[in-house]
């Protein structure tokens, strides 16, 4: 149990928890949420030990063994395997222990005790999953989006977001009471997030989550906490029902009430346009899902008392872009003797027309960033034509772009800097007072224009990034998850502004809601082409979940491979029947385990069926062919390992 009384906690001036109290039990899985800048990444800090309360108790039980996604980038040779494998700290514990033993048992081979020790040591590492230790990291690996041949690549040859993939596969690799995840789906796509959803529902322990995405909360936390105006308030339910509670809570608040009116009358234009738009049957009804949830979000955004927009552009050309029969893809390095060029998509003609609000779609790593860097000048095309029209100012926003902050200026001198650099290109006021203004309008005020971007909350930096945008007047926005780090307000803020943009939009992004909100049109990007999409997100959903399907397929087979390569745990003669006996019991009691379950998991999905075949409302039939499709998953998984398990008896028998 973790309890906090009147904890206090400062950060330089700021009090950011004045007296909170709040108890997390064993086995609960708990969202923890709030604006951007709250405390959140704070709180964890008190969590795992690297900061200390200001006043008050806190209290988390010392055996607990907390697994945490470090924050740093790897700089390793180690295989992308070995590096996972790494992350289990109990069996690095116990093979050193091991090591040591034999040591000993080696300098004294008649001593019985050290024998003895030995053979508990050998069993030990044997409970602790030392046999499939390989498969399993692999399966980690695998499951968050890497493909087969990469497991034995270096973690130094993959990109920064990949690598942080492999820090979070690391942690969920550590056996552990606490599981701490601070944003972990900011550097995931959607089917890497779906993955990931699955694997934390089945995780046992305790786990405190920090996230700003409402449909992954939902999918893994039954607790929430919410943190706001330095008081930590515990909701029991996801995030729906705490919203829901929250949203009641505040209706009973005549102030915020009628404050929330006028934002529900600026959330109306833009249901307005919607239903002027809707003229494609399937889109306009996951549209209407969008519209009510807008509606019930009104509060807390009234709450958040922060909206902005996209200025009208000056001119908007038409098309936009065109691009002709091109290659995307990467050059080969400068002196890569007879290496070939990284074609990544090939034979793409498309043209990008002026109001346009199109959706880039696509598994892991199929190049929908590459398409966007090249549409933003990141890079040239391999080959083909991209023809921009007259006047195109492109607003380009990229995850990495956090990196072009500069972590000892303030925001004010990063508006400064950036307006002198246009110079006379913008017509925009570029006084000081001015630039503080609109600074301003996107919630930087008093203090914070003059607080080293270095010290500020992730949330904070991309609202900074996505004022700078503004400011420029784009009339192509090309958005590369614009999200990551956003609070829920500030989203539901950004979904506005976009749909009240006049100019184009092209938005990758791996939040269902906003994809859902703010686009007409989605492009799909997959096996080196570039298609029109034709359908809507759940049709969406259910293609990645085929095309997990077919890789995980090609990468079973390689894990197989590699799992039979996996070096036994050498066995002393003497004590070896004991020893598989020993090695036998855990084994059978999983198989024990995996037999109630699926007794379990059968008599439900039978259950289901029989429900299904009865006349039901629609939110009622998906409500139980989803709960279906994880049961016939669930099983799925748990018969493979069953026969997994069979072969390791078998084999011990042997
Ligand atoms: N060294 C510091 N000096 C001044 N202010 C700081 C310092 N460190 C953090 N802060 C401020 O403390 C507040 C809390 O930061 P924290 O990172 O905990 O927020 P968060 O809730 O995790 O936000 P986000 O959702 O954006 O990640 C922020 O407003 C941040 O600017
Ligand atoms: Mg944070």
């Amino acid at each position: 149990m973790i309890t906090l009384k009147n904890v206090i906690l400062r950060r330089s001036a700021k009090v950011l928890l004045d007296g909170a109290t709040v108890t997390i039990n064993p086995g609960e899985k708990v969202g923890l949420v709030g604006r951007n800048g709250a405390g959140k990444s704070t709180l964890f800090a008190l969590f795992n030990g690297s900061l200390h309360e200001d006043g008050g108790d806190f209290y988390v039980p010392k055996q607990w063994r907390m697994a945490q996604v470090a924050q740093d980038m790897p700089e390793t040779e180690e295989s992308a395997t070995d590096f996972v494998v790494g992350g289990d700290t109990r069996l690095a514990e116990l093979r050193a222990s091991l090591a040591a033993i034999e040591a000993a048992y080696e300098a004294n081979p008649d001593d019985a005790d050290i024998g003895m020790e030995l053979a508990h040591a050998y069993t030990d590492l044997a409970d602790a999953g030392e046999h499939d230790a390989v498969p399993r990291a692999q399966a980690l690996v695998l499951g968050l989006g890497f493909k087969s041949h990469e497991l034995d690549e270096p973690v130094n040859s993959f990109s920064g977001g990949w690598r942080m993939r492999l820090q979070l596969a690391r942690a969920l690799m550590c056996p552990s009471d606490l599981l701490l995840l601070d944003e972990p789906t900011n550097h995931l796509d959607l089917d890497a997030l779906v993955w990931l959803e699955a694997w934390l529902q089945k995780y046992a322990g305790t786990m405190i989550v920090i996230s700003h995405d409402r449909e992954f909360l939902d999918a893994v936390t039954d607790v929430t906490l919410h943190i706001a105006n330095a008081q930590l308030t515990r909701y029991g339910g996801n995030y729906s029902k705490f919203e829901d509670m929250r949203a009641l809570q505040m209706e009973q608040q005549q102030v915020a009430f009628s404050k929330q009116q006028d934002k529900i009358a600026h959330l109306q234009k833009f249901i307005d346009r919607f239903k002027a738009k809707a003229s494609k049957a399937k889109q306009a009804q996951s549209r209407v899902k969008a519209l009510e949830r807008m509606e019930k979000v009104a509060p807390l955004l009234a709450e958040a008392d922060f909206t902005f927009e996209f200025k009208e552009p000056g001119n908007i050309p038409n098309p936009m872009l065109s691009i002709s029969n091109a290659s995307f893809g990467y050059k080969a390095p400068e002196g890569g003797e007879g290496e070939e060029p990284k074609t990544i998509l090939r034979g793409v003609s498309r043209s990008v027309l002026a109001g346009q609000r199109i959706g880039i779609l696509g598994a892991n790593g199929q190049g929908k960033s590459t398409l966007v860097k090249t549409i933003a000048r990141e890079m040239g095309a391999l080959a083909g034509q991209v023809t921009e029209g007259k006047g195109l100012n492109i607003g380009y926003f990229a995850q990495q772009e956090l990196d072009v902050l500069r972590p000892q200026d303030n925001p004010l001198e990063h508006m400064v800097r950036m307006a002198r650099e246009l110079g006379s290109a913008v017509k925009e006021s570029t006084g000081e007072q001015a630039l503080r203004g609109f600074l301003g309008s996107f919630n930087f005020s008093g203090d914070m224009v003059k607080q080293p971007v270095g010290t500020m909350s992730g949330g904070e930096k991309a609202r900074l990034v996505l004022a700078m945008m503004v400011w420029q007047r784009p009339n192509l926005l090309l958005l590369d998850e614009p999200t990551n780090h956003l609070d829920l307000a500030t989203r539901e803020a950004l979904a506005v502004a976009l749909n009240e943009f006049e100019g184009t939009l092209m938005l990758v992004s791996h939040d269902r809601a906003l994809l859902r909100s703010v686009c007409d049109e989605f492009w799909l990007v997959g096996r080196g082409v570039v298609t029109d999409f034709d359908g809507d997100l759940d049709d969406y959903q259910r293609y990645l979940l085929d095309e997990a399907k077919r890789l995980r397929e090609e990468a079973k087979v390689a894990v197989r491979e590699a799992a039979n390569t996996a070096a036994p745990v050498p066995r002393q003669d003497a004590q070896d029947r004991q020893q598989r006996s020993d090695q036998a019991k855990p084994i059978k009691r999983e198989i024990a385990q995996i037999d109630e379950r699926l007794a379990a998991a059968g008599a439900e999905r039978t259950a289901l069926e029989a429900r299904l075949a009865q006349p039901l409302p629609s939110a009622d039939i998906a409500e139980a062919g989803k709960r279906l499709k994880a049961l016939n998953d669930e099983i799925g998984r748990l018969e493979e390992r069953w026969l997994a398990l069979s072969d390791q008896l078998e084999a011990l028998a042997a």
